[in-house]
Parts: structure tokens; sequence; C-alpha cells
């Protein structure tokens, strides 16, 4: 099995997506949203690109099935039900409802990677579940995270060298990784057993600080919340 990651988010080209599991990562905090709203008994959520779209498209679905979630510059959005907060997306307002989302970075990742045949969502709220299902696929890997508007983000590549790491681990077939998969690692390693350290050393985690959303730093460096691997196809994420 061969694992690569990137540490920024251009897009792949097909050739490159073809026969490969994909996790997109968004740690701060568009994917540690889905896992956790999907965990909460959201029905799908619908990851769009612009505001307007998000406006358009909610117009379309029946009244009162649909809510709006996300953010632009980490505040939620005029009209919107939900910020890009985890603990906004209560069982008691998400459940049996479809969500649609558009954040900075996070959903345009799904985007980038949409040619791909599985694209999972990963975050360190479901991080040992990914790791057993891109075991079960048995596919080469793709680590992508979504990165700060195109730069590294610690924060995703830490959480993409934890996977790694543990797949290594745990894996019984030979694992080659490329240079930016080891230095994921070697990365991860520096913060093993203080994931949070992490989140509050990189720029989004200071930006969220100063916003006053500081709270969402310790949800999102949770691990293993949930046994939930959301998957992305046709445009939705689910279950
Ligand atoms: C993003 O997609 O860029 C993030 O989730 C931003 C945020 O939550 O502040």
């Amino acid at each position: 099995m061969h694992i690569d990651i990137q540490f920024v988010p251009s897009p792949p080209t097909l050739e490159i997506l073809s026969n490969k599991t994909i996790v997109v990562i968004d740690v701060l905090r568009a994917t540690s949203v889905i896992v956790h709203a999907l965990s909460q008994g959201a029905a799908e959520i619908i990851p769009v690109t612009t505001v307007e779209e998000a406006s358009h498209l909610v117009k379309t679905f029946p009244k009162g099935s649909t809510l709006l979630g996300g953010e632009r510059e980490s505040q939620r959005i005029k009209g919107f039900d939900f910020g890009n907060s985890p603990k906004e997306y209560t069982a008691e307002r998400v459940k049996g409802k479809r969500l649609i989302l558009t954040t900075t970075n996070g959903t345009k990742a799904f985007h980038s990677v949409a040619g791909a045949e599985d694209v999972l969502v990963g975050s360190f709220l479901n991080i040992r579940a990914t790791v057993q299902r891109c075991l079960d696929l048995g596919r080469d890997i793709l680590f992508f995270p979504s990165g700060d508007e195109g730069r590294f983000s610690l924060e995703d590549v830490v959480c993409g060298g934890m996977l790694i790491d543990l797949i290594a681990k745990k894996s019984d077939t030979r694992i080659d990784l490329t240079d930016a998969s080891s230095s994921a690692c070697i990365v991860y390693q520096r913060f093993e057993g203080s994931l949070v350290e992490a989140l509050h050393l990189s720029n989004h985690g200071k930006d969220l600080m100063a916003l006053g959303l500081g709270e969402d730093l310790f949800y999102c460096a949770q691990t293993d919340i949930t046994d939930l691997v959301p998957t992305f196809r046709d445009g939705v994420i689910r279950k």
C-alpha cells in the first residue's frame, strides 16, 4: 500500500485520484463539523463552494427539511442556521435534516477530489475508524488536508500524520511512504499525547481563539468520539 499526503491543497489530477482512497481533512473545523453533525443524526450534508450556491440550493428542497451552515472568516454567514462550531450541531437541531455547508477551505477540498471513487471524511473525532476503513478498502491512499487558503495547515498535517502512523502500525501488508508521508508522521510524533497543542500553535487555531472560539480547539482535538466514517459521493456526504 502506497501512502501519500499533499501538504498544500492543490487539486490532484484524475490520474492521481484514480484507484485510491482519498481522505479529506479539515480539523479546524469543516471535517470535524461534518463528522459531528452526522453522528448527531443529520441525514446528509451537501458541501458547496459558495454562499450563493448554498442560498440557491436550499430553496430547491422542501421547506423545513434542509438547514444552512458554514462560515466566512470563521463567522456564521448572515441568514444561515449554523456557523462552523461543532457544538452548534446538536441532535435536537440536526436529527433527520439535510445540511448544506459552505466553508472557506473544507467544503472546497471535497470538490477538488470529487473525481475519486472513495472519498472519506477524516478528523481526530473518528481517527481510528478512518484508519480501519482505509485498511479495509486496501487501496493506495492520498490524504488531502484542506489547508488554509492554499497554504500548509499544521493541524491538518498532524491529523494526516497520525492516520499514517496508525495505518503503518496496524497494516499486515507492506507500506510505502512518500517523503511527505514520513514528514507528516514526524510532525505528528512531536504532538503525540498533546494534540491540542498543535491546534493552539496553528495560525487558524490562533485566529479562532482571537474570535472567542477557543473551545472549538479542545472539541476538535478529541480522538475517537465516534466510529462514523462519512463518505463523499455524487456531491453528497453520508454516513
Ligand atoms: C474552513 O473550511 O476553512 C474552516 O472550516 C474554517 C473555519 O471553521 O473557521
